[in-house]
């Protein structure tokens, strides 16, 4: 195992650490003077025109940032995480989700541990294309003979987060009479609700765990079952006996998993089910046949170019420069508000409501990938790691937490995502609504970027403490992301931004990017409680007080 590097020891940290010591923000400034700051620090990636403008840097604080990069080797832990080394060291793993999207035709071949991983890709790929044009065709059938409108994916996490992310994203793509649900808690609501006028005999169910252990999944798969052998009964579509039953699941339930004898185990047919590997880690597999979901509503050619886009970042950060290596650059932009100017979370704004879904997704790729306190070998970290994600679309957000990013007393670096075409060009009377959606984007970076001062707000005449009241700081980072459209390429590249921004933070704090080991303690505990909670005293009484007093709450007001 390779040792990671503390980035606090390296040469470039000092640097930092010096540049922040005598760090005084002016955008207003800095623009003023620097005519060339804007077309310097904006560059393309693949199709996204990527502004860093307005971020708290100088040139100098950037090229320290890129040394940091390479004197913690951000570079060759890519190539090793390409080439397939075992770079989650705590599960003795590669990292090859970069595969999943490889061109069919890439060449050499990538063998890793004596597998071609191209020829497995290609193979379960063309599986899912095929499963999906069969379905899309008319040739799947249900149990009835009737073809498929619904389809509804049952998974969490990983298994769910992606594809429901996609799926808002990529809607305009969807194929007409054909749309997709998604259930992921264990909250009976939630499967109540997607169950909702659904028609059984043109329902398709797909059960998406890569462990296919995971409780909530396999606990709303059972209820999907047994609501699905229900109402066939009672319409007489089926007559309910085992056979039925067995010729209803085969022809409504298919399942995505690495886990392929678990999934004949619950009664679904093994040639109708999709594999995938344990090289690739569930926040990063929505590319995988996890995607099935998406290739079968939106179609495999939508579906490919999604993987195009994925690719296209892939490729991005192997050849270009660090210094102009876009993931690279936000990665460190990152690492400098979070260790340096003392930032602890991070938003992400999409000006696009098909992105509705994208912080969600990210919360669980940034936040699973490095809230992590041991480093790669084990060790303690030696400064802070993962910040918070969060956000939702503009408008909506300027309405609700925009103050605190205004005038708040914390530092929350932001990005701004948009794009110039929207999917519905709809009008108000004569006047496009989109350019007017996009002028709150351009205000609001404008705003938190320049501010406003008190000799401004006093100019338009207002006086005494309101003058105070009214004054923006400015200098509130942000970056902006500026797309043609969202089209499946699009989509595929933003995504790929973020999963190598996150590589990049990870290897500079030296930790493994691709465990999960902290959500573990408390799946154990829900089993451990489960009985609690349903009258077993012994388990009841090995309770801490706080629980026991939780559940005799519970009990005390079941009805
Ligand atoms: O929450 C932990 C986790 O293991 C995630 O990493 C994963 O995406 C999710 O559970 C679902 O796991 P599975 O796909 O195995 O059901």
């Amino acid at each position: 195992m390779t040792a990671p590097i503390d980035a606090t020891s390296t040469s470039a940290w000092a640097e930092l650490t010096a540049h922040r010591a005598n760090f005084a923000p002016d955008l207003r400034a800095w623009f003023a003077a620097d005519v060339g700051r804007v077309e310097r620090m904006s560059l393309p990636l693949c199709d996204l025109h990527v502004d860093l403008s307005k971020n708290l840097v100088t040139d100098e604080i950037l090229s320290s940032l890129v040394k940091l990069a390479e004197q913690t080797g951000v570079a060759a832990r890519y190539e090793a995480m390409l080439s397939g080394e075992h770079i989650n060291t705590t599960e003795d793993r590669a990292v090859l989700h970069t595969a999943l999207r490889r061109p069919a035709d890439a060449s050499p071949s990538l063998v890793v541990d004596g597998q071609d991983i191209d020829a497995d890709v290609q193979e379960v790929l063309g599986k899912v294309s095929a499963f999906a044009e069969g379905v899309r065709c008319g040739e799947w059938k249900g149990v009835t003979g009737r073809t498929v409108e619904t389809v509804v994916n049952i998974g969490i996490g990983g298994s769910d987060l992606g594809p429901v992310m996609v799926y808002e994203a990529l809607k305009p793509y969807a194929t007409a009479g054909m749309t997709a649900r998604f259930v992921s808690n264990i909250d009976p609501t939630d499967m109540a609700q997607k169950l909702e006028g659904l028609d059984p005999q043109t329902t398709l169910f797909i059960v998406a765990s890569k462990t296919f252990t995971t409780l909530e999944t396999l606990t709303n798969a059972r209820l999907a079952r047994q609501w699905l052998w229900d109402s066939l009964a009672k319409s007489g579509a089926i007559n309910g006996d085992d056979a039925s039953q067995a010729d209803a699941v085969a022809h409504h339930f298919v399942a995505v998993s690495t886990a392929l004898d678990k999934v004949e185990a619950f009664g679904i047919d093994p040639k109708n089910a999709f594999g995938f590997w344990d090289w690739v880690g569930g926040r990063y597999s929505v590319d995988s046949a996890i995607g099935l979901s998406l290739s079968v509503v939106l179609g495999p050619d939508v579906f490919g170019d999604l993987l195009a886009g994925f690719h296209a970042v892939d490729e991005h950060v192997r050849t270009t420069p660090l210094s102009q290596n876009v993931p690279v650059l936000m990665g460190l932009l990152n690492v400098w508000y979070n260790n340096f100017l003392d930032a602890q979370s991070h938003a992400v704004l999409p000006y696009a409501q098909q992105l509705n879904r994208f912080p969600a997704y990210l919360q669980q790729l940034t936040m699973e990938s490095n809230g992590k306190s041991v480093r790669w070998d084990g060790s303690p970290v030696t400064t802070d790691t993962g910040e918070v994600f969060w956000g939702e679309p503009g408008t909506n957000g300027q309405h609700a937490f925009y103050q605190l990013i205004h005038q708040g007393t914390r530092l929350i670096p932001a990005d701004f995502i948009a794009v110039v075409n929207p999917a519905y060009p709809l009008k108000d009377g004569e006047q496009d609504v989109h350019p007017l959606f996009l002028a709150n984007f351009l205000a609001q970076t404008k705003a938190l970027a320049f501010g406003k001062t008190a000799e401004e707000v006093e100019a338009e005449g207002t006086e005494g403490p309101l003058v105070a009241a009214r004054t923006f700081t400015g200098n509130q980072p942000t970056t902006s992301i500026f797309a043609p459209a969202l089209t499946p390429q699009v989509l595929g590249q933003l995504i790929g931004l973020y999963e190598h921004i996150t590589f990049t933070q990870g290897v500079i704090w030296g930790i493994n990017s691709f465990d999960q080991w902290g959500v573990e303690l408390g799946k154990q505990l829900a089993v451990q409680i489960a009985p609690a909670i349903q009258g077993d005293a012994d388990a009841l009484g090995a309770q801490d007080a706080s629980t026991q007093s939780l559940i005799a709450y519970y009990e005390a007001n079941r009805t």
